[in-house]
């Protein structure tokens, strides 16, 4: 069991990552609560710059420390330093101002994968174009923006993190696509509370922040929805284009066509339409059963006058010893196949 004083031995040599001055120094320890029946600590801690890559990687190095000092679980909450204390440490920050992503110089292409509800499929689709792009020789990377219901690590098997290298997050890579994701960065999968601008901001830094090297392709998992964190990634992202998921059942492609009209409205070219689930074939039989009923993927891509891209009948991926990806089939698995037609259109397509 840690003592408040143990806690403070601990944190009070980690340096802020911007002002290069320890805890101690800056005062950054601002409230240690110790909940000894379950072993848990929780501190707030304040620094020059929140919400940056310098963060997560300081979170990482705080818990780990305290971990290491004998916590069970630990709880960590930032905030800015005053702007005395700001001032009184740093006399003038440097900002890098590199090309980055953002502002379209680079060359990638996005692609936007959004739904009108959840659970449509609009994770399993991200993941598995990215990889069949990927298996037709484009460099792809995904950003998992579904910041509360980030997937993408799990479906992927990814069990690494990311490293920070100077000022920048290296995404994990995995069937040769680069990742990064909100779950990289949030403990056990413990709730984040976020604020309005904290999401645009962790974001931006997705974007700003990780070595991306050169990509063909940046394929973003939205919300599903039309809130106000789909319409945030909208804006933000202004020359990307769309893939709109839906379920073959009519109600579902009802919903899907606000997604599509939000698009529209953001000025976002529609790629096409994917209608996952759209059946289930019986092995025995070769008997398609529609079982989400049928035709909302066609009716969908006739409203928003696009193409479909592929239909994905039901199906789990082959069951693999030793490649542990739950939600990624295979390049011989008649879904893959589905996805590698889909990667070709795309490619051709934009
Ligand atoms: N074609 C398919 N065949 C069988 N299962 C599927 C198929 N597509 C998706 N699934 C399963 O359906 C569930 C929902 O899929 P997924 O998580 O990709 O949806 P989502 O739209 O991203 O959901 P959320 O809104 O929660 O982010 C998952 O368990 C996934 O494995
Ligand atoms: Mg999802």
């Amino acid at each position: 069991m840690l003592t408040q004083e143990e806690v403070l031995n601990i944190l009070h040599p980690i340096e802020d990552p911007f002002l290069h001055k320890t805890l101690e120094e800056t005062g950054g320890v601002e409230e240690i609560k110790i909940k000894e029946e379950k072993n848990h600590v929780s501190v707030k801690v304040l620094i020059a710059k929140t919400n940056t890559a310098e963060q997560m990687e300081l979170q990482q190095t705080i818990v780990n420390a305290l971990k290491n000092g004998g916590a069970a679980t630990v709880g960590l909450r930032f905030d800015q330093l005053s702007d005395d204390v700001i001032e009184k440490f740093q006399p003038a920050a440097e900002e890098g101002q590199e090309a980055s992503l953002l502002d379209g110089k680079t060359g990638t292409k996005f692609i936007s994968i959004a739904s009108g509800k959840g659970g449509v499929g609009k994770s399993t689709v991200t993941v598995n174009l990215a990889i069949a792009l990927s298996r037709l020789g484009k460099k792809v990377g995904i950003i998992d923006a579904d910041i509360y219901g980030f997937s993408v690590p799990d479906m992927m098997g990814v069990e690494e993190r990311p490293v920070v290298r100077g000022e920048k997050i290296i995404p994990v890579e995995r069937f040769g696509v680069k990742i990064v994701s909100m779950g990289f960065f949030v403990e056990d999968n413990s709730p984040i509370i976020w604020r309005g601008p904290m999401l645009g901001k962790m974001l931006t830094s997705f974007f700003k922040e990780v070595e991306w090297g050169d990509l063909d392709y940046l394929l973003l998992d939205l919300p599903p929805g039309t809130g106000d964190m789909a319409l945030d990634v909208h804006a933000m992202l202004p020359s990307s284009k769309e893939i709109i998921v839906t379920t073959p059942h009519p109600t579902a492609a009802f919903v899907a066509a606000r997604a599509g009209q939000m698009a529209i409205k953001t000025e976002h070219e529609i790629l096409g339409v994917v209608e996952n689930m759209a059946y289930f074939e019986s092995k025995e039989t070769g008997n398609k059963e529609f079982v989400f009923g049928r035709g909302g993927g066609a009716k969908l891509a006739d409203e928003l006058k696009t193409d479909i891209l592929g239909h994905i009948p039901l199906q789990q991926p082959f069951e693999e010893e030793e490649v542990f990806a739950p939600s990624v089939y295979q390049t011989d698995h008649p879904i893959g196949v589905v996805y590698r037609n889909m990667a070709a259109k795309v490619i051709d397509k934009y």
